[in-house]
């Protein structure tokens, strides 16, 4: 079969068994590698349908502009689908994520604009904020906000919760995924749990971050908020787009740990994948007494290490981190 254009490829990921990382676990456990994705990342699913939504909403017409604030992997999808479909794209990121991935989206055609991480998000010069600004000064724009734009979560309704359901025979006991906006958690439990109700719902937070602490009180937890150094995961918001009601619990996981475990992958299953996968790889081994020998774990992995060559993937930034 020959696709039609590059989104054609989008979905339909692999899932594979953990084999060496996993001592301990009682489990089996499975990842759904989703740098097998275009883009080489899992965004490039809700890139799609936020687009396809865009354009029957009659938001996004002919030539015109998509702008979003992104850490690089939205970009990257949103920038695929644009080429596709004939639209230009503006994204405002911030200044901690890897200069990989903003020379990535450039490579792509996108403009890019690099914010301060260090501003509160209602900050002018956030980039949440500067991506509002920017779509009411450009004509025919559209802000497509991943964190509140609901379409993130049917993606992974519509694409990501019925693989993994039909990849496992619908054997999953537990489902461990890291979380930022929430789109592939909240999305995927909810198909999950309507087949299921007894699959297990465990998001991945980072320290720095207020989801765990607001799941459980359901309030922002100001104490808990700090600059962290994982990438795609932990929030200093409550995006629309969690649905803490699907998620049993949160584990958090040390920036230290995050990065060690994903070198662990690399380097034991074959695996060169992106930061925040070393994370959800913690998460599983947080919750490994809770786990009996018949049960099926899955694991998200969300991208590809190539972004991260100047980072997780050097020993030097591990050693100026005191990561080891
Ligand atoms: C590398 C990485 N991991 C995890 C996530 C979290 O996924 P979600 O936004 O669907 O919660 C993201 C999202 O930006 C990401 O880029």
């Amino acid at each position: 079969m020959i696709l039609n254009n590059i989104t054609e490829a989008i979905g339909n990921t692999p899932m594979v068994y953990l084999n060496n990382t996993v001592d301990g676990i009682p489990a089996k456990v499975a990842a759904k590698v989703e740098y097998f994705n275009p883009g080489n990342s899992i965004k490039d699913r809700m890139a799609l349908n936020m687009i396809l939504k865009a354009e029957e909403e009659g938001k996004l017409k002919p030539g015109g502009t998509i702008i979003e604030g992104t850490s690089g992997n939205t970009g990257m999808g949103l920038a695929l689908v644009a080429i596709a479909r004939g639209y230009k794209c503006i994204f405002t990121t911030t200044d901690k994520q890897s200069k990989e991935k903003v020379d990535i989206l450039r490579a792509v055609g996108a403009k890019v604009e690099v914010c301060p991480t260090a501003v509160a998000p209602e900050d002018p010069r956030s980039y949440y904020s500067r991506a509002q600004t920017l779509s009411e000064e450009i004509e025919n724009s559209v802000y497509l906000n991943q964190y509140f734009n609901l379409a993130n979560q049917e993606a992974h309704y519509m694409t990501t919760g019925p693989e993994i359901w039909k990849q496992t025979e619908g054997k999953i006991t537990h489902l461990v995924v890291g979380v930022g906006t929430g789109g592939t958690i909240s999305g995927t439990a909810k198909y999950l749990k309507e087949q299921n109700p007894d699959v297990k719902i465990i998001g991945v937070d980072t320290y720095g971050s207020t989801l765990k602490e607001y799941h459980e009180t359901g309030k922002i937890d100001e104490s808990a908020i700090y600059p962290y150094i994982t990438e795609g995961i932990g929030e200093d918001i409550i995006p629309s787009n969690i649905d803490f009601s699907l998620i049993d619990k949160f584990v958090k996981v040390t920036d230290q740990d995050g990065a060690l475990a994903t070198r662990e992958l690399a380097e034991r299953e074959g695996m060169f994948v992106g930061y925040s996968c070393g994370s959800a790889l913690c998460g599983v081994r947080q919750i490994k007494d809770e786990l009996k020998e018949t049960d099926l774990v899955v694991v998200v992995f969300h991208d590809h290490g190539s972004r991260y060559v100047g980072k997780v993937y050097n020993d030097d930034w591990l050693k100026e981190k005191n990561f080891i």
